[in-house]
């Protein structure tokens, strides 16, 4: 494996405050080396080691690789039609699922690979070194098992979320279905590599009474936990989340003073998905309380053809600054740090010694300018497990 040194870094984006200087660590014309895929030596610009490859990036910032924790790659079809209809008013109700699930069982293997390899590369290319990416548009013993095979082939981040909504051919037999997804459906789940298991706890989805059975047998199977939780309206899922100790509770849209008090309180992730607010024309989540109680936060796409039709971490970045009053750093750390808080690691999301090496140079001065200049592509190179890619 060759030794790439990356030089002439005006901003390097640490991560982590013990390794330079505020919250997201910052060091000042700094440079970097990874080898084997680690980092393993960062110093200053004027007294690099040889290295067998050498990147200048003339002053640019330097960041830990974005960190996705929440993505729905493996789909047939779009819902473009949807979309237009609720820009013209109508509302999301997450009642298009099923279209999606009609369109990705009738999709052959290869149509679904080739969907998630465009969006993973669309993905890359704008600095996503890891994306952790769910099933759930299956909804059978063999489509969950395929989708979730499928998503293997890109990540090691996958999870089954068979609890998505109840499908069509089990209308009114929600307890028929919930006992499929506790047996078969899961075992077959983790014979395809599953890691995490996810339930959409909401109304007109699971009650909180299915969402705990489901978890729970999915957790004593070995599976981590997260949740979708409090997207539509107030309700179970976050409760539920940080009192099963989930990893990450995902929207955290509509929060109660008690739910932003539980999760300031305990070890589980707040994962905001502002795409999905823009995309559905609704309210964005309370991130400033979230932050302000002390709970960890992160940042993701929450990509799928539905709520959230965008792979572009910069575009959250960019919305969270100016819709959700985070701060530009407070952004970068979610998309980066607090993603891998809530995938559970402590590898990625940073540049310190031992991290993998996976990173973004930016084509700006800092990290600042991915919310200052929205919707430009400012991603210059792309470092992926010590290659530049
Ligand atoms: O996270 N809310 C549940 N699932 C997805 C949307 C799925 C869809 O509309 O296809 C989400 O927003
Ligand atoms: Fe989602």
């Amino acid at each position: 494996m060759r030794s790439l040194l990356v030089t002439n870094i005006g901003e390097l984006v640490t991560g982590d405050p013990n390794w330079g200087e505020g919250p997201l660590g910052i060091r000042r014309n700094a440079a970097l080396v990874v080898d084997g895929r680690r980092v393993e030596w960062i110093g200053r610009a004027t007294d690099t080691p040889v290295a067998d490859a050498r990147l200048d990036v003339d002053g640019a910032a330097v960041l830990p690789g974005f960190v996705d924790s929440h993505s729905h790659l493996v789909f047939g079809g779009d819902r473009a039609a949807e979309f237009a209809a609720r820009m013209a008013g109508q509302r999301y109700t997450g009642g298009g699922i099923r279209t999606t699930v009609g369109a990705t069982r009738a999709a052959d293997d290869e149509q679904l690979r080739a969907n998630v390899a465009r969006l993973r590369n669309e993905a890359l290319r704008q600095g996503t070194t890891t994306m952790e990416i769910k099933s759930g548009y299956g909804l059978s013993v063999a489509d969950e098992a395929r989708s979730l095979r499928i998503a293997r082939e890109f990540t090691s981040e996958t999870t089954f979320l068979g609890a998505h909504v109840v499908p069509a051919e089990y209308a009114d037999r929600t307890d028929d279905y919930v006992s499929l997804v506790c047996g078969p459906m899961l075992t077959a789940a983790r014979a395809a590599g599953a890691r995490w298991i996810d339930v959409f706890c909401e109304q007109g989805a699971f009650d909180a009474d299915h969402s705990r059975a489901i978890l729970t047998v999915g957790a004593d199977a070995g599976l981590g936990v997260r949740v979708h939780a409090n997207q539509l309206s107030e309700g179970p899922g976050v409760q539920l989340a940080v009192e099963l100790q989930a990893a990450s509770a995902d929207h955290c849209t509509h929060l109660s003073a008690a739910d932003i008090a539980a999760l300031a309180g305990g070890s589980t992730v707040a994962t905001l998905l502002p795409g999905a607010e823009f995309s559905t024309r609704s309210p964005y989540p309370p991130a400033r309380a979230l932050l302000d109680a002390g709970a960890t936060v992160a940042l993701a796409t929450d990509c799928n053809p539905g709520s959230s039709y965008t792979t572009s971490i910069p575009f959250c970045i960019a919305l969270a600054v100016r819709e959700m009053a985070m701060t530009p750093a407070e952004a970068v750390f979610a998309a980066t740090r607090g993603g891998a808080a809530a995938l559970r690691r402590d590898d990625i999301g940073r540049l310190t010694h031992g991290a993998r090496g996976d990173l973004v140079v930016l084509d700006a001065p800092s990290h600042v300018h991915l919310a200052y200049r929205p919707g430009v592509p400012l991603i210059s190179n792309v470092v992926l497990n010590g290659e530049l890619v």
